[in-house]
C-alpha cells in the first residue's frame, strides 16, 4: 500500500482531507483537489505531506489533465458535494434540489468519466453518499434520492470497470465544515440534539468517517460495498 498514489477530489476539507492525512501517514502519495484557490493554498500551508491542485469536478478536462499527470493512479476518491436539497416535498425548491444533483452526482460521474483511462489496472475507486438514501427521515426525499443515485453507481461499475474495485462510504451526521454555514451555536445544539437520539450517542468526526474510506480504498477484495458509517442513524429517526 505504501507505494500507491492517491487523488482525492474534494481532499481539501473534512472527510476528504481527513482521509488524506491518514493514507499519507501510512507513507502513500496523496494528491487532493478541490475548487476554492484559497482552500488549496491553505492545505500547502497546513498539510505539507499532501499535494494540493485546484480543479471543479465539473471541468472534464481540467479533472482528465490532472489524473493524467498521476497515470497511473492507483487510487481515486471523490468527497465532494454541495450543501442544498433538503426540505419537506410540500415546499421542496426543485431548482435547489437540482443544483445539488449539479454539485454531487454529474461531479462525481463526470471525474470518474475522466479519470478513467489514467486509472492503474487494478484501481481502488472510492465515492461518498450519506444516510439519507437508506433512511425514513421526513425533509430528505430529494437528497436522499441524490445519495441512493451515487450509491447506486457502485455495484454496476464494480463488475464494469473490474478488476478495478468500487466502493461507497454511506455517512450520517459528521461534524465537518460542511456545516459551517449554520450558526455556531444553532449547530452545536442540533449536533448535541441529534447526538442523543443517535445509537452510538454522537455524531462522527471526520477521522471516524476517513477510516472507512482508507478502508475501502485500501482492501484488495473489498468491491461493490456500500459501507454504512453512520452512528446508526439509518436506524432510528432523529
Ligand atoms: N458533513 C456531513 O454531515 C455529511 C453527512 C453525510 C454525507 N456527507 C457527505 O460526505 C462527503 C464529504 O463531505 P464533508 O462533510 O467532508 O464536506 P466538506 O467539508 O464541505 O468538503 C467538501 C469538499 O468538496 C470540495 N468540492 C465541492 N464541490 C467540488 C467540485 N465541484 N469540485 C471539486 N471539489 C469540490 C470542497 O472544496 P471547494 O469548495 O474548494 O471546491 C471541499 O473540499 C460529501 O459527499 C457529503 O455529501 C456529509
Amino acid at each position: 500500500m505504501t507505494s500507491r498514489t492517491t487523488l482525492i477530489i474534494g481532499g481539501t476539507s473534512g472527510v476528504g482531507l481527513a482521509a488524506a492525512r491518514q493514507l499519507a501517514a501510512a507513507g502513500e502519495t496523496v494528491h487532493v483537489a478541490s475548487r476554492d484557490a484559497a482552500k488549496v493554498a491553505t492545505i500547502t500551508d497546513t498539510a505539507p505531506e499532501l499535494v494540493a491542485h485546484q480543479v471543479d469536478g465539473n471541468d472534464a478536462a481540467a479533472v482528465a489533465g490532472l489524473v493524467a499527470g498521476l497515470a497511473p493512479l492507483d487510487a481515486l476518491v471523490i468527497t465532494l458535494a454541495g450543501s442544498e436539497g433538503a426540505g419537506a416535498l410540500a415546499d421542496l425548491d426543485l431548482t435547489a434540489l437540482r443544483r445539488a444533483f449539479e454539485a454531487k452526482f454529474w461531479p462525481t460521474l463526470t471525474v470518474l468519466q475522466a479519470a478513467l483511462p489514467h486509472l492503474a489496472e487494478r484501481a481502488s475507486i472510492t465515492l461518498v453518499g450519506a444516510v439519507s438514501a437508506h433512511a425514513a427521515m421526513p425533509g430528505t426525499a430529494g437528497i436522499g434520492a441524490l445519495n441512493a443515485a451515487v450509491e447506486a453507481l457502485v455495484r454496476p461499475l464494480a463488475v464494469e470497470l473490474a478488476p478495478r474495485r468500487v466502493n461507497a462510504v454511506s455517512p450520517g451526521l459528521i461534524d465537518t465544515p460542511w456545516w459551517s454555514g449554520m450558526p455556531e451555536q444553532a449547530r452545536a445544539e442540533w449536533f448535541s440534539s441529534a447526538a442523543k437520539g443517535l445509537p452510538v450517542g454522537h455524531v462522527s468526526s471526520a477521522d471516524e468517517i476517513a477510516e472507512a474510506v482508507v478502508l475501502a480504498s485500501t482492501n484488495t477484495s473489498m468491491t461493490g460495498a456500500v459501507l454504512n458509517i453512520d452512528g446508526g442513524a439509518r436506524l432510528v429517526q432523529f
